[in-house]
């Protein structure tokens, strides 16, 4: 029987380890739907010694790309043919597009959170007061993509100093950008909450199963009105934003990056724009269901 007898489906997935959690192949099956492409999506747990196998097999089944998380995203690189944009810049991949057996490795994440900022809060960052809490992989992609986005200053609060100071050499030597690394105990804290337009969450403080745990942070020093950022999803408003909320700031949560980063992995991929409304949908049901379930 020829080839040509079934269609070709193509195969995506995401690597990671571990990977169950992962929204993505709920997510990406959904768009392929809409999209009315014949592809599909799958979680694949890789252990970090097998990673180079992995990749390899991308080229093997000529899969049409795949997703990297948690704790494969700098690791792959060295596996690919190139890498571009944000990828480079912040030598982070969580997004491989196999174009005619070449594997080439972007970052959607810094991206994927200006769309959030700006499509759902209306942030516009150019000339912005920036405060991140955290100097881990989420707090490097949301800091290169502000710095980037020429917002005025950016500050970097951190309990790990030398985490938070090689981030900031990085965001010096590649962009030139100059940021300030602060301590969680600094009182200089409160004068810089006073005067920030932007305070982003990337520590998994509050993270499900330990919703009660907020950030060491100053917020009711900050002016009302202006907008505190969680990009914790479960729970979609993590305590930190509720109190916000009562402190009379806006606030935003970690949703909206994850749908906009995906959004961003499927357009690489297949040329195609999802329209994000019924991928919204699918995501905030099952993350209603996978919060109900874990707490019982
Ligand atoms: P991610 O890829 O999600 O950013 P990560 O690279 O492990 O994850 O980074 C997590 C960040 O959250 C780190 O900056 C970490 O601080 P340290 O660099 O000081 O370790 C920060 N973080 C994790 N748990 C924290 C806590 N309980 N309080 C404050 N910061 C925390």
């Amino acid at each position: 029987m020829s080839d040509s007898t079934f269609p070709v489906i193509k195969l995506y997935g995401v690597y990671g380890y571990p990977v169950g959690h992962s929204l993505s192949p709920l997510f990406q099956n959904e768009a392929f739907k809409i999209a009315n492409l014949n592809a599909v999506y799958f979680p694949f747990s890789v252990e970090p010694e097998r990673l180079r196998e992995a990749v390899e097999a991308v080229r093997a089944l000529q899969m049409g790309g795949i997703n990297v998380t948690i704790p494969h995203k700098q690791a792959v690189i060295p596996y690919l043919d190139r890498i571009k944009g944000d990828a480079l810049l912040t030598g982070s991949v969580n997004t491989i597009v196999n174009r005619n057996g070449a594997l080439i490795g972007y970052s959607t994440d810094g991206d994927g959170f200006l769309l959030s900022l700006q499509k759902e809060a209306g942030f516009e960052p150019a000339d912005k007061e920036v405060i991140i809490l955290g100097a881990g992989g989420a707090s490097r992609a949301i800091s290169f993509a502000l710095a980037r986005s020429k917002v005025r200053s950016l500050y970097l609060v951190n309990r790990n100093p030398e985490r938070a100071a090689l981030l900031r050499r990085d965001l010096l030597e590649r962009l030139g950008f100059e940021v300030k690394v602060y301590d969680y105990s600094d009182p200089e804290l409160k004068r810089l909450a006073a005067a920030a337009d932007l305070v982003i969450n990337t520590t998994p403080v509050g993270i499900f199963p330990e919703v009660d745990a907020v950030p060491p942070f100053p917020l009711e020093y900050c002016a009302a009105g202006r907008l505190v950022c969680d990009i914790i999803y479960r729970p979609l408003e993590t305590k930190w934003l509720k109190r916000a909320s009562e402190l009379g700031l806006r606030t935003l949560g970690g949703l909206g990056m994850l749908i906009y980063q995906g959004i961003l992995s499927f357009s690489l991929w297949t040329g195609i724009t999802p329209s994000e409304e019924p991928l919204r949908a699918v995501l905030n049901k099952a993350l209603a269901v996978s919060t109900d379930q874990d707490s019982d």
